[in-house]
């Protein structure tokens, strides 16, 4: 929901319960009247131990299963108080605050919550939806601009799944929207109708497959490249790619999957080449040594989205707003996809 005070947003929840502890991180500056755990987060952070701290915090404040725990930050905040909110006491009710573009767009709705478990992005976790997601956008005022172009990505990612040049409702359009949007600037105005059309092209898709058991994978498209570059950047420190946002990981995910949706799947190649525009102008150029894409690949055949080891599952596009679920793609054609990555 979009609100225009976030005090105000909170109010109408505050009577159906007993008990509100808030978990905020710590680079969002607002005071909270009730009991507040404050977390510096990082990617790095997104740890069991990081959890416990939660969990730690709720046994602290007596906090029983009545209760409501408020989760105001960035996506790796929201993953963590999200997963702690469904595994203490079984499972406790919880209220998202998004605070960056990304979790706004993406990590904030949907129900996914977990974190990083021996170097495996989100390795364990659970669907747990949270009872409402309220969107503020001034928040965005002080996002970094490389964490503004970071939640773009995902963006990005959403208008290329739902959008059909034959549609002209506002989802249809949002890919050519989006497009249109000046990256040089943070415009809260410009981007609230842009935010909240992304966020209901995935509550649409989440709705109507709430377990990705099949239409949801369409959201995964540029994310099997994008986890494992994300993952060799954080924890496999020999990479030469060095700490990558999630967001800049997605969108170089994008270009391999979409590098592959033209050569396998015969997806016209424009989408491909505004993204790749829109990355050498913002985003820059992503550097690999050789040896970090043989891992690349091993890291991608151990992706969970995979039903058999060995083999790499993909989502990728016939066209603009037609996704393909389930892609079976061979460590060859994922080698050929990296090297025109690379190549750029
Ligand atoms: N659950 C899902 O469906 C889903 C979907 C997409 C991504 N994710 C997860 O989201 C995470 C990435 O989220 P993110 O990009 O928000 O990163 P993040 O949570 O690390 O936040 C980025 C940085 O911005 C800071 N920050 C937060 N709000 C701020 C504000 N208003 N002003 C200034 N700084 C602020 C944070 O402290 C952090 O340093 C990844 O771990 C990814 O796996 C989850």
């Amino acid at each position: 929901m979009l609100c225009q005070d976030i005090h105000k947003a909170i109010a109408p929840w505050l009577d159906r319960y007993k008990q509100i502890c808030v978990v905020a991180d710590e680079a969002v500056n607002v005071d909270w009247p009730y009991p507040t755990l404050r977390i510096t987060v990082s990617e790095q952070d997104k740890s069991l131990e990081t959890v416990s701290r939660i969990w730690d915090f709720l046994l602290e404040q007596h906090f029983t299963r009545r209760g409501l725990l408020i989760a105001v930050g960035g996506g790796v905040l929201t993953d963590l108080a999200g997963f702690a909110a469904a595994t203490y006491k079984r499972g406790i009710d919880y209220l998202n605050i998004p605070t960056t573009l990304l979790a706004m767009v993406d990590a904030s709705t949907g129900g996914k919550t977990g974190f990083n478990y021996h170097g495996l992005k989100n390795a364990i976790g659970a669907f747990h939806a949270p009872v409402e997601t309220l969107i503020y956008p001034p928040f965005l005022d002080t996002l970094p601009p490389q964490q503004f172009l970071s939640g773009f990505a995902e963006m990005l990612k959403t208008g290329l799944i739902a959008s059909s040049p034959s549609e002209r409702g506002s989802e249809g359009a949002l890919w050519y929207r989006l497009l249109q949007y000046d990256l040089d600037t943070i415009d809260t105005a410009a981007l609230a109708p842009l935010i909240m059309d992304c966020i209901a092209v995935k509550e649409r898709i989440v709705a109507a497959d709430p377990d990705e058991q099949g239409p949801r994978k369409a959201l995964n498209l540029g994310h099997t490249f994008g986890h494992a570059l994300e993952e060799i950047s954080f924890v496999h420190r020999t990479s030469s790619l060095g700490p990558l946002l999630h967001g800049y990981a997605v969108l170089y995910g994008l270009i391999a999957e979409l590098y592959l949706s033209v050569t396998l799947l015969g997806c016209p190649r424009d989408p491909l080449q505004q993204l790749t525009l829109l990355m050498l102008r913002y985003y820059g150029r992503p550097v690999c040594k050789c040896s970090d894409r043989r891992q690349l690949i091993t890291l991608m055949q151990q992706d969970k989205k995979n039903e058999h080891a060995a083999e790499i599952n993909c989502t990728l596009l016939h066209a603009i707003g037609a996704p393909a679920i389930n892609q079976t793609v061979t460590p060859a054609q994922a080698e050929e996809a990296l090297e025109y990555l690379f190549s750029l």
